[in-house]
């Protein structure tokens, strides 16, 4: 059993040293732990190039334009049984290189697209994806703020575990953290993620949720979209929609039963998205290829100014 900790901080600070004591919580219950900070690696901006569309859908597999450790770090993620990352919290979400990562997982690490890509290359009499790219798997989150703006941060990390499907078992957030390492009851809760981790990756198919349960009853999240002047809403992550109730004095969402199959996180809501993706994919190409109209419409912007770049010597 191997879980693998990462770290969006800086350098022996707050989120090293949480990570760290998630994963003597890991140890302590039997795992092997390996720990990564983010920040010692070189990791590239999603480009959205598309390469990796093409590629999973043209029979080519998993690839990737951009040459950086990406792909090393993504070994270690998929090697390991379980992971906990912590990041800062800046401006009141994750830190930038979580969301590189995000994208960078983005069309590439979609579940749903994986599934369809492994069919293809069986079909074609080639071999498979790599088995580990769809296997379930457990990840836990702590994002780690100086002040009290925060509201965002466990979306965003919950937006990370979505694209491949991981299971999230713990998603914290720890407010006025700059000195964590004096909060007893921080570091028990890190220790005890730690420990979690370890027990949800043993069962990774009955391994549940042991967060604080939120408004959103699918996802555990809080964040909604509400559409004025509307009761209505849409859940951020799940990307459910209902209708907004007050009972017992709370707000409570509630989703139309076929609503639920179209859920961001389930397999039957991630091939509706490919689909939606595929055929506006398709539309644009064949647009590309046939349509002086539109072949005149993009000369127009391009002509129109190139971009400003600074000199370089
Ligand atoms: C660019 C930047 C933005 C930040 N924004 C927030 C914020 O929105 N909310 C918050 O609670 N802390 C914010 N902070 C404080 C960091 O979250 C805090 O310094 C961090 O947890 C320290 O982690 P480290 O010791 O692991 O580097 C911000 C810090 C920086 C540098």
């Amino acid at each position: 059993m191997k879980i693998l900790g990462l770290s969006a901080g800086t350098n022996n600070g707050a989120n090293d040293s949480m990570v760290k004591e998630a994963l003597m919580g890991a140890q302590s219950a039997g795992a092997e732990v390996e720990f990564i900070n983010l920040l010692k690696l070189d990791i590239h901006h999603c480009t959205g190039c598309i390469a990796c569309v093409k590629g999973l859908f043209g029979g080519k597999g998993r690839i990737c334009s951009q040459k950086d450790d990406f792909l090393w770090l993504l070994d270690k993620m998929l090697d390991a049984d379980g992971i906990v990352l912590s990041s800062p919290i800046f401006e009141n979400g994750t830190a930038g290189i979580v969301h590189t990562l995000t994208d960078r997982f983005g069309p590439s690490m979609d579940r749903g697209n994986l599934t369809i890509a492994d069919k293809i290359l069986k079909e074609q009499g080639k071999e498979g994806l790599d088995p580990r790219l769809l296997k379930d798997k457990v990840i836990s989150f702590m994002g780690i703020g100086g002040s009290d703006w925060g509201e965002l941060v466990q979306l965003d990390h919950a937006m990370l575990a979505m694209t491949p499907m991981w299971k999230v078992i713990d998603n914290e957030k720890f407010q006025w953290s700059k000195t964590i390492l004096m909060d007893d009851d921080a570091l028990a809760k890190a220790h005890q993620i730690g420990i979690n981790i370890v027990e949800a990756a043993k069962d990774v198919e009955h391994a549940t949720y042991q967060g604080a349960e939120g408004v959103c009853p699918h996802c555990h999240l809080n964040n909604f979209y509400i559409y004025p002047g509307t009761t209505h809403a849409k859940c951020n992550l799940c990307g459910l929609e209902g209708e907004f109730t007050i009972e017992d004095g709370k707000m409570k969402i509630n989703y139309p039963e076929e609503e639920l199959p179209l859920a961001h996180d389930t397999m039957s809501g991630k091939m509706k998205h490919g689909d939606d993706i595929q055929y506006n994919e398709g539309r644009l190409a064949e647009l590309q290829k046939n349509s002086e109209e539109f072949k005149a419409r993009k000369k127009k912007y391009m002509d129109f100014i190139k971009p400003t770049v600074p000199a370089r010597a």
